[in-house]
């Protein structure tokens, strides 16, 4: 008899919630993780210390400009960079002992060392000083996440060419920042060196930045960046750095093609995208098949090639995403249990967390015209908004799209403070299948932001009142 229900290999934010919600459900469960601490990417390297970080060089810029148009004078801040390491280190801390806290609680072994699958129902675990143990169990979650990306000519050291890994540790402030990609890392990991001082410029192959964001919105929020000091070089390419001298020297290209020049940099921070991690998981071997851009392929239920070998997060299709990890660990631990899981991909909201932070759900506007959907629009901006002009945060607006005939929300955008917090409303609108005339309908609190998301969908029927 197998000694597990169920092996989890990863212990991030799909691998520890899928163990949780399967030992929740009665199984007897195990994880496999080879780093040190647990909570993978998202606590050690990712979602969190960014997190830490990104408010703490927030506090350093409000105290440094913010305050004193309040009349709250304050002498001007000193950064202790080592200390604000630290401050993010006990941030990851933390969370980390709170997954360990969690693994006990629900009695959930924990196998530490790296998980290679051997076939259908076994795992051989091998410790960081060679050990090697095979574990047997009924079903096997592959929960391995992602690595950086590597970029062709440029390679990471982890001290002056980073990764996010990297940036998220620097000893000091580079003078200058070149950042390759306008994505999420690029932008969030900017905000911080930026406001801590770096002079930061971001190279990005395409003609705009955010590639998948709606336009609109990505186009309004570069402006933003630029107030802020960002400078950006689209449709360009980073086909090299030279690390010989003192500073680095990047040499980049019209993406089209053109006459190359270069530029200095203190620091280079790669941040191209990520790829699914599965090295060394022997699924080859195994069987189980991976799809043409490195993914593990599944069906709708999380079913691999092989049966009872199952796999969710990064290492899998769709966003990537620590809340999209999560709800896919909670619904194959309930498809394993012989329950209904299952996770609806149009209602997975994404947030950037800049000052001003970007939320997003479903639809954007060039999906919809591409899709030839009938659809309107209401727009509502900040500037608009009683609270945020009392509190002098008016940058941003929110944007509601909804279907021309049923009125049914398709996607909500909001470049904004708290956008983060602001597009859940919709969300759950949108999965309950709602209306803009729903939400026009729900008394919204006042003084808030939550307001203007109520006008964007009062301006879907033209009859916002405060424009
Ligand atoms: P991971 O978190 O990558 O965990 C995989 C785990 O598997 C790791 O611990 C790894 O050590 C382990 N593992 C791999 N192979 C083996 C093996 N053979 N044996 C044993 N263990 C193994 N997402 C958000 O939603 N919000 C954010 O704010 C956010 N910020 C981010 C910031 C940065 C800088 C980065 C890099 C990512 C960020 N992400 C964010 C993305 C988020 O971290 C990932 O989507 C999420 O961690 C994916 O979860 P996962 O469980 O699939 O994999
Ligand atoms: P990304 O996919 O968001 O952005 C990468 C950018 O690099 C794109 O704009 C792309 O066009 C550009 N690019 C690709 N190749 C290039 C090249 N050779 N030269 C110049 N530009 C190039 O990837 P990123 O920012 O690395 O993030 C990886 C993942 O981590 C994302 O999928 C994201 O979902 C996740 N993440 C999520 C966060 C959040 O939810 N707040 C925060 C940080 C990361």
């Amino acid at each position: 008899m197998a000694t597990y229900d169920l092996i989890v290999i990863g212990t991030g934010p799909g691998g520890y919630v899928c163990a949780i919600r399967a030992a929740q459900l009665g199984m007897k469960v195990a994880v496999v993780e080879k780093n040190p601490t647990l909570g993978g990417t998202c606590l050690n390297v990712g979602c969190m210390p960014s997190k830490a970080l990104l408010h703490a060089s927030e506090m350093f810029q409000e105290a440094g400009h913010s305050l004193a148009k309040m009349g709250i004078g304050v002498s001007a801040p000193k950064l202790d960079l080592p200390a604000m390491m630290d401050f993010k280190q006990q941030g990851i801390d933390g969370n980390v002992k709170g997954v360990e806290y969690l693994m006990k609680k629900n009695k959930i072994d924990v196998l530490r060392g790296a998980g290679r699958i051997i076939a259908a129902g076994q795992v051989e675990v091998t410790t960081a000083d060679g050990k090697k143990q095979t574990v047997e169990t009924k079903n096997i979650v592959i929960a391995t996440g992602s690595d950086v990306a590597k970029l062709k000519g440029v390679e990471i050291d982890e001290k002056r060419i980073v990764s996010s890994t990297g940036a998220l540790s620097l000893e000091k402030v580079p003078d200058k920042l070149l950042i390759v990609g306008a994505g999420v890392i690029g932008l969030e990991l900017g905000s911080v060196w930026r406001r801590l001082g770096s002079q930061v410029t971001v190279v990005e192959f395409l003609d705009r930045i955010l590639p998948g964001m709606d336009g609109e919105v990505a186009k309004q929020f570069q402006r933003i960046l630029e107030k802020q000091g960002f400078a950006f070089k689209l449709g360009t390419k980073v086909t090299g750095v030279d690390t010989s001298g003192k500073t680095l020297s990047a040499r980049i290209e019209p993406a089209a093609g053109g006459a190359a020049e270069t530029i200095e940099a203190d620091a280079v921070l790669v941040a191209i995208g990520r790829t699914p991690y599965t090295e060394a998981l022997g699924l080859k071997e195994a069987g189980v098949a991976l799809d043409d851009r490195g993914r593990v392929e599944i069906d709708k239920h999380f079913a691999t090639s092989v049966k009872g070998i199952y796999a969710i997060g990064d290492v899998v299709r769709g966003p990537m995403l620590a809340h999209k990890a999560e709800d896919e660990g909670v619904a194959c631990a309930e498809i394993l249990a012989g329950q209904a899981g299952h996770v609806n991909y149009d209602v997975i909201p994404g947030v950037i967390y800049t000052t001003p932070e970007v939320a997003s759900v479903g639809k954007t506007e060039e999906e919809l015209k591409q899709a030839g959907t009938d659809y309107t629009v209401g727009k509502f901006p900040f500037t608009a908004n009683g609270r945020s002009k009392v509190n002098q945060t008016t940058d941003g607006f929110v944007k509601m799209l909804a279907d021309a005939k049923t009125d049914r929300v398709l996607g909500v955008h909001i470049v904004g403070r708290e956008a983060g917090e602001l597009i859940h409303e919709a969300c759950v609108l949108m999965e309950f299948g709602g209306s803009a005339e729903d939400l026009a309908r729900t008394c919204h609190a006042h003084p808030t932001r939550s307001e203007a998301v109520k006008e964007a969908a009062l301006a879907v029927g033209k009859r916002a009142i405060h424009m």
